[in-house]
């Protein structure tokens, strides 16, 4: 089959929760033999966001309205060599540890990084992070602190991908999937249940 099918979604499916199990299910072969997490998650948002594009009963008629899905991740994960020393014009500010820097995602483009200071209101994304768990955001408008990357989005949903680690380790947050849809209320808790246990096989899938 190819690639690209992996996100075509049968007319049969017309329920969210039979829709992520699909997703899940068109996920895991995309993701086998493969652990860079560069890799999988560029294919992991494409499936999501276009499986999400081609499931029309999700948003009745207007289905377009997911505009955005991608990850922000913990910059000490780009472990990419440096080809120039910084200098004090040029601040190492890809390597913020204070911040989410953007990482692979589909739609328009977004903020490169995202605070994680405590003090300030950080946002949806910095505070799934933080908190480490899923928030659901109905109207992002009245979300204190919430980023606007496209003042066309109405609606969110910030799952934290937690890293289990082997042996008795702390789990550890190492970024978050950020969904935002143009309609109000565009996500509930089927999509929260769904969205959870594909980030679950993502970080699984990946290593760290
Ligand atoms: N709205 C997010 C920022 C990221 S964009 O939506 C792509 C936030 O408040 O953290």
């Amino acid at each position: 089959m190819p690639h690209a099918d992996a996100s075509l979604v049968p007319s049969t499916i017309i329920t969210k929760s039979r829709f992520w199990d699909h997703v899940h299910s068109q996920l895991e072969p995309l993701l086998e033999g493969q652990r860079h997490w560069v890799t999988n998650l560029a294919n992991a948002c494409s499936l999501i966001y276009n499986s999400l594009l081609a499931f029309p009963a999700y948003f009745g008629s207007n289905d377009r309205a997911v505009n955005w899905c991608g990850f922000y991740i913990l910059p000490s994960l780009f472990p990419l060599p440096r080809l120039t020393t910084p200098t004090s014009s040029q601040p190492n500010v890809s390597r913020d540890k204070g911040s989410l820097l953007l990482g692979p995602f589909c739609g328009k483009p977004a903020c490169q990084l995202i605070s994680l200071q405590a003090d300030k209101a950080p946002g949806v994304c910095a505070d799934a992070f933080i908190h480490g768990k899923t928030i659901l955001v109905r109207d992002v408008n009245s979300y204190p602190g919430h980023i606007a990357c496209d003042g066309f989005t109405n609606s969110e949903i910030v799952c934290p991908l937690i890293y289990q680690g082997q042996g008795s380790g702390e789990p550890l947050v190492v970024g978050v999937l950020d969904l935002d849809c143009l309609a109000l209320s565009g996500f509930d808790e089927d999509d929260q249940a769904g969205l959870e246990k594909i980030a679950e096989l993502i970080v699984r899938s990946c290593d760290w």
